[in-house]
């Protein structure tokens, strides 16, 4: 059934050894199953690979029950939180130190020529373009959101500035960062007088702490990427909407495939392999798989679009940031997750250029009722 909505997407609801995994319950044909970019990820580097699950699923499959199968694929996903909230403990200081509290791509006009100044600007611009594209900018007092969750919210740039731009109610945010992102981004909060605004917590955003239908404002920065199961994220992201509501979701995709295409080439997975070592990133899938999931839970007024070269600048100024003194003296310090992750910088500006990874924004409204 899930065939007609989810081709082509790399969700965790991967076939074990023909059965499908019970929490998982999303059957996908094997040649779009692919966990495009995370096939033949290194296990020495994050141990999580869903190639070697499916695969181990295989080599099992005479005797392994649904229990063992769903045991072990529960840690598998420990393992990959673990490995997320590591690589951010780690890193958050460093780029904060470099870059400030927004851990987002920065919007410019296509080909423009900026400075490293310009960059910050850049960040708030995609925020309101964010905005902008879903319709809720420029808006009126009585649309403004009361209930906003920003869901991966790093030291929680977005969460503060949303919630100073329409004085929410209580605003809530979480990343699986802890201590160090959580803690950082209420420290931040309380600094700038949004103590009791802005609250931050520890979660994971497959498996939200919040009631159906809460937030007005649905927030999801850079954060999708690491979804190891793209359709239960965006049925989070649809459950705690409220009716009424706006989802926005800011993420890197793989691009869309051709009708006649199954999968991406050999050379555009080995590409988007090492990417995903390196960032924690599970599943790669494309806009149109978005926009397909969005559809086939009736959101309405669903609307993407291809932000890759308003974002052109961004990982050439980030490299440039980091060879100066003050960002190799902060990799030197950081650890050898983030030391990795600079490393392959490169290969997002590579991606970009031949056009296999995507800068995407991916927008909807809940039904009203
Ligand atoms: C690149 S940062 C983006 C941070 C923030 N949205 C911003 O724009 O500054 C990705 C964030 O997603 C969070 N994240 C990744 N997987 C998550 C999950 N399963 N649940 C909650 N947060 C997650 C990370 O902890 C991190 O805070």
């Amino acid at each position: 059934m899930a065939e007609a909505v989810t081709p082509g997407i790399c969700t965790t609801g991967w076939r074990r050894g023909g059965v499908h995994a019970p929490t998982y319950n999303i059957s996908i044909k094997p040649a779009t199953a692919l966990l495009v970019g995370c096939t033949t990820k290194t296990k020495s580097i994050t141990s999580f690979s869903t190639d070697s699950l499916r695969t181990r699923g295989r080599a099992r499959r005479p005797t392994m029950s649904l229990n063992a199968a769903a045991a072990e694929m529960e840690t598998e996903m420990e393992t990959l939180r673990k490995g997320i909230a590591e690589f951010y403990d780690e890193s958050s200081g460093v780029w904060e130190n470099i870059w400030g509290d927004h851990m987002h791509h920065g919007f410019y006009e296509p080909a423009a020529d900026v400075s490293i100044s310009d960059h910050r600007a850049a960040q708030i611009r995609m925020i309101e373009e964010s905005l902008r594209f879903a319709s809720f900018s420029p808006i009126t007092t009585t649309e403004k959101p009361k209930n906003i969750v920003d869901v991966g919210c790093g030291i929680g740039g977005s969460s503060r500035y949303l919630a100073r731009k329409y004085g929410a109610k209580l605003s809530r945010a979480i990343t699986l960062s802890s201590p160090v992102q959580a803690q950082r981004a209420q420290q931040l909060a309380d600094a700038q007088g949004l103590n009791g605004k802005v609250s931050f917590e520890v979660a994971d955003a497959l498996n939200q702490p919040f009631p159906e239908g809460k937030f007005d404002l649905v927030w999801s920065m850079e954060s999708g990427e690491h979804m190891p199961d793209k359709k239960k994220f965006v049925n989070e992201l649809v459950r705690v909407a409220a009716p009424g509501g706006r989802i926005i979701i800011v993420t890197w995709c793989h691009r869309d495939l051709s009708p006649s295409e199954e999968s991406l080439r050999q050379e555009e997975k080995d590409l988007l392999n090492k990417i995903c070592s390196a960032y924690y990133l599970p599943a790669w899938c494309s806009t149109a798989d978005y926009v397909k999931l969005l559809d086939s839970l009736s959101m309405e007024d669903i609307k993407s679009a291809d932000w890759s070269d308003h974002v052109a600048p961004f990982w050439p100024a980030v490299i440039k940031s980091a060879l100066t003194w003050k960002g190799i003296t902060s990799l030197l310090r950081s650890g050898w997750k983030t030391i990795r992750g600079a490393m392959v910088m490169p290969l997002m500006i590579e991606g970009y250029k031949k056009g296999v990874i995507k800068f995407a924004i991916i927008t909807c409204r809940k039904p009203a009722s």
